[in-house]
């Protein structure tokens, strides 16, 4: 239910008559995705499509019809257990003709298990392995925190995107007592120079850290070798805006861009409650705007954090819906309604994972609640693959 306090807190930001025709007289209708620059000249989309819980089965649909209405970035990681089918799906679109591999910027994510230097490029190369590419445009330490499974040998989608023990050497390692392990041998700054690397040998046209709060990438900025971070990949949305972060990003050069960027839907609803009891997706204020700009919900969200200049990771499995968080470059938010944005940045994290919290390179400490016990792994891994245990 929509909080009384909430409620009146919009009744005090109701409006000024709005007419679409006066906003849109000074935006040209477009098809396009502009795209930022980053720090090395490279360009980076302002909206790639998300593939983090998109199941197998509805992964092929998703990438084709994000392609076929114009989308030109997929974000991606080994984790999500997809990454051969978004591979499958984009070597038919290059067969048929419909777009060529130098026009898309594919993303992806060195997972947790291989932070140790020796295993970073064979993370890497299972992707590109999986993803049928040559290089990717982007990648990003997925999170800070190091979680070792055997510690012998990189794990890789194929070993197993699931929570099980680590002598398994599966992607989600839990110790004998069923808590996630720690790596204890390695930290991200030697992880980094290892991302360093592959940029050196071509595989990588860009590198960047996903998930690391402002100290963690003040650090890898100052003891990289010869590239420092070019993209920060982390949670923004009207309830966590991110404005410090953003503003740090944008001082030192680095794109900042939103994971999601619409709340994740309904899809975190159970594991960490909004305070509001609501969705950004459904709060009053963002219904009320997209009925003044005649938009969706979800296209007011995407375009607001746009127009902060952040580049946007959208997920949909739903082809209708990949089609219509892209008819978002033909309209602008009025300042004033930008600010109203203003009353709903309630902090709201969905993605704690506090289960990896007693991590030595944890990112939320300030976040957890007080008291909180450490809980052991779920069963079933962030992108929804089911563990062997039961
Ligand atoms: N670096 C990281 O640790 C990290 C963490 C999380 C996410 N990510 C990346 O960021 C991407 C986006 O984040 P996300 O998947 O958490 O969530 P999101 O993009 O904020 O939201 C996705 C949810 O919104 C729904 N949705 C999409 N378009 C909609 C529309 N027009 N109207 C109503 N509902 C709509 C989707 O439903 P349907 O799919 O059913 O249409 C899905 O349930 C991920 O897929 C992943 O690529 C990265």
């Amino acid at each position: 239910m929509f909080s009384r306090k909430s409620s009146s807190l919009f009744s005090q930001c109701q409006v000024k008559s709005f007419v679409p025709g006066q906003l849109r007289r000074n935006y040209s209708l477009t098809n396009e995705i502009p795209k930022a620059t980053l720090y090395n000249g490279n360009k980076i989309p302002l909206l790639l499509l998300g593939t983090w819980k998109s199941h197998p089965s509805e992964t092929a649909n998703a990438v084709e019809a994000a392609v076929n209405s114009g989308y030109i970035g997929i974000d991606c990681a080994n984790d999500y257990n997809n990454e051969n089918i978004v591979g499958d799906t984009l070597q038919k679109l290059f067969q048929k003709g419909v777009v060529k591999r130098d026009d898309l910027f594919i993303q992806c994510k060195l997972w947790n298990t291989n932070h140790r230097p020796k295993h970073v490029s064979e993370d890497l190369m299972a992707t590109l392995k999986d993803l049928h590419l040559e290089y990717v445009d982007a990648f990003l330490i997925h999170w800070p925190q190091a979680s070792p499974s055997t510690g012998k040998s990189a794990t890789t989608r194929e070993s197993g995107a699931y929570p099980a023990n680590y002598k398994e050497n599966t992607m989600f390692p839990v110790d004998d007592k069923g808590f996630f392990t720690s790596d204890k041998e390695s930290h991200y700054l030697e992880t980094w120079r290892a991302m360093e690397d592959l940029v050196d040998k071509g595989l990588v046209l860009n590198i960047g850290l996903s998930n690391f709060n402002r100290r963690q990438v003040q650090e890898v900025m100052k003891n990289a070798s010869k590239y420092r971070p070019a993209i920060l990949q982390n949670e923004c949305h009207p309830y966590l805006q991110q404005k410090d972060l953003i503003d740090f990003a944008k001082i030192n050069d680095i794109q900042f861009q939103a994971f999601s960027p619409l709340g994740s839907g309904s899809t975190h609803l159970g594991v960490e409650p909004p305070p509001n009891g609501l969705i950004p997706l459904d709060h009053p204020i963002i219904k009320q705007l997209a009925l003044m700009y005649r938009k969706s919900p979800a296209q007011i969200m995407l375009k607001w954090n746009i127009q902060r200049g952040v580049s946007v990771v959208a997920k949909s499995r739903t082809p209708e819906r990949i089609k219509d968080n892209m008819a978002i470059f033909d309209f602008e938010i009025s300042s004033d309604h930008m600010k109203m944005f203003d009353q709903i940045n309630y902090g709201w994290r969905h993605l704690l994972w506090r289960e990896t919290s007693n991590h030595a390179d944890y990112p939320f400490k300030d976040e957890l609640p007080y008291n909180y016990q450490l809980e052991k792994a779920p069963l079933e891994s962030s992108s929804g693959t089911k563990s062997k245990k039961k």
